[in-house]
C-alpha cells in the first residue's frame, strides 16, 4: 500500500480561492491529504479572491463544497476540525494594489516555511499576479508558482505568460498543471513499460501497427460554453492532455525517474512530430460539432443551441500524428476527442502487427492482431487480447480473447483525485508531473500548425449527433488507411 509521507511546514495560497477548481477539486484535495495525516500543523491555506468575506464566512463556503464533493464518510468531523483551523481568507483584487498588504503581512509571519501560490485564475491574470507577488515582497528561495491551465491560447500568447511569470520566479519555481499528469492510470503508463521487460523489446514500429488515444467524454459544454466558444477541443484537449500521453507512450525511456530526465525525452517526441500543413491537413484531421441529440436516452441540445448562436467552433477533433522518430516512423497515432460522444473514457489503443505467416487458414476464423488496451478512466486497468484455439474435436477455429487486469479488483483503494498528488508534488518541490516552459512551447507549435491550416483551408466543422463517435470524416480518417477505430471494431 502506498505510504503518506507528510510534507513539510507549508502556506499555500489559492488565487481564485472562492472558484470553481478550488471548490470542486483543490480544497477537496487538501482535505483528503489532511486526513491522511500529511500535512504538519501549523500548515495554513490562505484563498485570495476578489469578493468581500470574513474567514468565518470563507470556512462556511469550505464546508458546503467539501458537503457536496465529498462522501459522508470522507467528511471526518475530527479531520474538518483540524482543516477549518488551517483556512483563512485576504479579500484581494489582483489587478489593484488593494489587499497584498494584508497578504504580506501574514506570509511574513512565517518566512523560512514553503509558500506555494495556486494560480487557479484566468491565464491573462498569471503576469500581473507575478508582479504583484514581487511587489509585496513574498517571493523568496522557497516560494513557488502554480499555474493552472491553459497556459495561453497559442504559442505567441504562452511566450507572453511565461516571459512574465518568468521575470519574477525561476523556471524550477514555476508549476505548470496538466492534471492528466496526475491520475494514477496516466503514471502508470511508466510502470508498464519500464517496469516489465515484456513490452518494450515490440514497441517499436516493427512491432505495432498503430496507437490510438482517445479521451471522449458525454456531457457538453454547458455552463462553460462561451469560455469554450474561444478555445475548442484541438486546444483544450489536445494540446496538453492528449500530447502528453502520446509523449508517454512515444518516448524513449529517460535515464532515471529524475523530473528533467523525463522532460527531456518528452521534449523530443513533440519536436519530433511531423507538421501538420494545409496540403495534409483534410486528410490529416476531423473536425466535428455536436448537433442535438441524445445521452443514454435523454434529449440534449446542440452545441449551438448551448452557446445561442452559431459557432465554426470544433467539440470534436480527430488527427492523424506522425513521428519522424527511428522509433515510430511509419506507425501513425491516432487522437480523438469530444464532447457528447456516448461515453466517458480515456483509453490507448495499442494495435500489434499480424503474425508474419497465417498458417491456419481461412476454415480457422478471423486471425485478429493482437491489442493492448489501456483504460484510463472508468474502469481502470489493462486489456490484452491473445488469439487462442477454441476447444473441440473437429476442425481449427481461433478465437481473440483478452487477458484482463482491473485495478479496481487488485487494488482494493480509493484511486486519489489527481489534484491530490499534483498538490503534494508541488509542496515537496517535485516538478516531474508539471510541463516545462519548452513542453508548453513545442506543444504550441504543433497545435498552432494545425490551427493555421484549418484557416487556410477554409476547414469548418462538420456536425455529429450528440451521443454518436463523432462525424463521417472521423471514421474515413482512419478507413483511408485501412483501419478502424477501437469501439468499430470491438
Ligand atoms: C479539462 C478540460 O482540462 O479536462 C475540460 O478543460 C474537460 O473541458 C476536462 O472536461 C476533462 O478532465 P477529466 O479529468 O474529467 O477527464
Amino acid at each position: 500500500m502506498a505510504q503518506f509521507v507528510p510534507v513539510e511546514t507549508f502556506d499555500l495560497v489559492i488565487f481564485g480561492g472562492t472558484g470553481d477548481l478550488a471548490q470542486r477539486k483543490l480544497l477537496p484535495s487538501l482535505f483528503h491529504r489532511d486526513s491522511d495525516g500529511q500535512f504538519p500543523d501549523g500548515s495554513r491555506i490562505i484563498a485570495a479572491s476578489r469578493a468581500t468575506m470574513s474567514d468565518e464566512a470563507f470556512v462556511t463556503l469550505v464546508r458546503e463544497a467539501l458537503e457536496t464533493y465529498l462522501t459522508d464518510d470522507e467528511l471526518d468531523d475530527d479531520v474538518w476540525e483540524r482543516f477549518a483551523a488551517r483556512l483563512s481568507y485576504v479579500t484581494l483584487d489582483i489587478t489593484t494594489p488593494d489587499g497584498w498588504q494584508t497578504l504580506a503581512d501574514k506570509l511574513q509571519q512565517f518566512d523560512d516555511r514553503i509558500r506555494a501560490f495556486y494560480l487557479a485564475t484566468i491565464p491573462s491574470l498569471f503576469g500581473e499576479t507575478a508582479r504583484q507577488l514581487s511587489l509585496a515582497g513574498v517571493i523568496n528561495e522557497r516560494a513557488r508558482i502554480v499555474l493552472e491551465k491553459p497556459v495561453g491560447s497559442d504559442r505567441a500568447s504562452a511566450r507572453e505568460i511565461n516571459d512574465a511569470v518568468g521575470q519574477y520566479f525561476d523556471e524550477r519555481q514555476i508549476y505548470r498543471i496538466d492534471h492528466y499528469l496526475g491520475k494514477e492510470t496516466v503514471q502508470n503508463l511508466s510502470a508498464l513499460r519500464f517496469a516489465n521487460s515484456l513490452l518494450e523489446p515490440l514497441w517499436n514500429r516493427t512491432h505495432i501497427d498503430h496507437v490510438q488515444i482517445t479521451v471522449s467524454e458525454h456531457i457538453g459544454t454547458g455552463n462553460r460554453a462561451q469560455f469554450y466558444d474561444r478555445t475548442g477541443a484541438l486546444r483544450d484537449m489536445v494540446q496538453n492532455h492528449i500530447l502528453q500521453l502520446l509523449c508517454l507512450v512515444a518516448m524513449e525511456p529517460p535515464l532515471s525517474m529524475h523530473h528533467d530526465d523525463i522532460r527531456n525525452e518528452k521534449i523530443k517526441v513533440l519536436k519530433a512530430l511531423r507538421p501538420i500543413t494545409a496540403e495534409t491537413v483534410k486528410r490529416a484531421t476531423a473536425r466535428g460539432q455536436y448537433a442535438a441529440g441524445a445521452i443514454s436516452g435523454e434529449a440534449v441540445p446542440g452545441y449551438s443551441e448551448e452557446l445561442g448562436e452559431a459557432s465554426d467552433r470544433e467539440t470534436f477533433v480527430a488527427l492523424r500524428a506522425d513521428i519522424d522518430n527511428w522509433r515510430w516512423n511509419g506507425t501513425p497515432f491516432y487522437l480523438r476527442t469530444g464532447k457528447r460522444l456516448p461515453q466517458k473514457s480515456s483509453e490507448i489503443v495499442i494495435q500489434f502487427r499480424a503474425v508474419a505467416h497465417p498458417i491456419f487458414g481461412d476454415a480457422a476464423g478471423d486471425m485478429q492482431a493482437n491489442r493492448l488496451i489501456i483504460r484510463l478512466q472508468p474502469n481502470e486497468g489493462m486489456m490484452l487480447t491473445m488469439v487462442t484455439k477454441e476447444p473441440g474435436p473437429g476442425g481449427f477455429q481461433l478465437r481473440s480473447l483478452p487477458l484482463n487486469l482491473s485495478f479496481s479488483e487488485a487494488f482494493q483503494l480509493r484511486y486519489p483525485d489527481a489534484y491530490e498528488r499534483l498538490l503534494m508534488e508541488v509542496l515537496r518541490g517535485n516538478p516531474a508531473l508539471f510541463m516545462r516552459r519548452d513542453e508548453v512551447d513545442e506543444a504550441w507549435r504543433w497545435i498552432d500548425g494545425i490551427i493555421d491550416a484549418w484557416s487556410e483551408t477554409g476547414m469548418s466543422v462538420q456536425p455529429y449527433v450528440a451521443g454518436t463517435w463523432g462525424p463521417t470524416a472521423s471514421a474515413v480518417l482512419l478507413d483511408r488507411d485501412d483501419r478502424a477505430w477501437y469501439q468499430d471494431i470491438s
